[in-house]
């Protein structure tokens, strides 16, 4: 199986299992767990904060976020496109009564003055803005990397209109490896932000969530309130532990790929346009002429090879760990029969 689906779909290495094994664990709900406070700390430090909690899923890190910030009626500010209005069935409504107010920006990114635009002037008829939160990198953007200035930007405009700020840094590594810019700068002057293991640095769970340290005493009460709080989670921490030590750096490995599969596939009669690809993530549209984006991926499922369709002419593919060039070439010759 040549499988670019997502970069969720890795399996974790044998070395990464045998981590587990030797992993000191405890009571995580009672502070106990030795490996799962490793990870955290190890977090909070990465990213500049004063402290981090384990959570079982990046959604979980957005959920619990927006409750911690925000009271029902009022309003989180995000880019059209990101994970937590598209993917998390109406999370922010239904857990924390907010409501979400969608900005059309660029490949998964906007700007301060669309930022400035969206926020709510205060009224008695308005809901109040009250977050806003950005993706790095931006995933149907195309793995967008933001720009580092338009970040710092619009990280100002939220500050001076009193708005609290969300990074989810579900592929954050992957900026900091394609940008060169570390992860607390890129993070620095944010309210919450969060990393996810299980993309590219492939374990098979957890996220960490960071912020100051009131921030995260309050996320840990709604981890508690909806059951995320666990039991020996350095079971878990043991592997993502793993993964900060050995699999940040050949994230480049999976940026080189994409960018080659793009400049392959942009080249078939039967692709219309190529998103820039700015790290692991290619997205194509597909030309009339060619064949849906279903049809696309069912004739690819034949040949052993998963992508993901996107819309009726649009198409994801992904790189990770357990794909490599041999499969990035399997997948080009593949596309090139149906397409060119
Ligand atoms: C940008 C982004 N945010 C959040 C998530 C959710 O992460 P998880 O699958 O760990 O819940 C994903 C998952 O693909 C994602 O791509």
């Amino acid at each position: 199986m040549h499988d670019f689906y997502s970069d969720t779909k890795t399996k974790p290495s044998t070395a990464m299992r045998r981590a587990v094994l030797v992993a000191d664990v405890g009571d995580e709900q009672k502070d106990e767990d030795r490996t799962t406070r490793e990870l955290c700390d190890r977090v909070a430090s990465l990213l500049g904060k004063e402290a981090a909690v384990f959570l079982p899923s990046g959604t979980m890190c957005n959920e619990i976020a927006i409750r911690v910030h925000t009271k029902p009626g009022d309003e989180l500010i995000c880019e059209r496109s990101c994970h937590l209005i598209n993917f998390e069935t109406g999370g922010p409504a239904a857990l924390s009564g907010v409501m979400t107010h969608p900005i059309d920006g660029e490949n998964g990114t906007y700007t301060a003055e669309q930022l400035r635009a969206a926020i709510r002037p205060s009224s008695r008829y308005s809901p109040e803005s009250r977050l806003v939160s950005v993706e790095q990198t931006a995933n149907m953007g195309g793995g967008t990397v933001w720009d580092r200035e338009q970040l710092r930007e619009v990280i100002d405009a939220a500050k001076d209109a009193g708005l609290a700020t969300h990074m989810d840094g579900a592929r954050l590594m992957n900026a900091v490896v394609k940008s060169g810019v570390a992860a607390h700068d890129w993070t620095a002057d944010i309210d919450s932000c969060w990393i996810d293991f299980t993309k590219g640095l492939g374990a098979p769970v957890g996220a960490v969530l960071a912020g100051s340290a009131e921030f995260i005493r309050r996320a840990w009460r709604v981890k508690q309130q909806i059951g995320g709080a666990m039991r020996q989670s350095g079971i878990l921490a043991s592997m993502c532990l793993y993964a900060l030590d050995h699999n940040v750096e050949r994230l480049a490995d999976d940026h080189g790929l994409a960018s080659r599969i793009a400049t392959e596939i942009g080249a078939f009669a039967g692709v219309e346009r190529v998103l820039p690809v700015g790290t692991n993530i290619v997205i194509f549209d597909l030309a009339r002429s060619a064949p849906s984006a279903a049809s696309v991926v069912d004739s690819l499922a034949h040949d052993d090879i998963q992508v993901g369709a996107f819309g009726e002419r649009r198409i994801r593919v992904v790189t990770h760990l357990d794909v490599d060039e041999t499969s990035g070439n399997v997948l080009c010759e593949a596309l090139g029969e149906l397409l060119s």
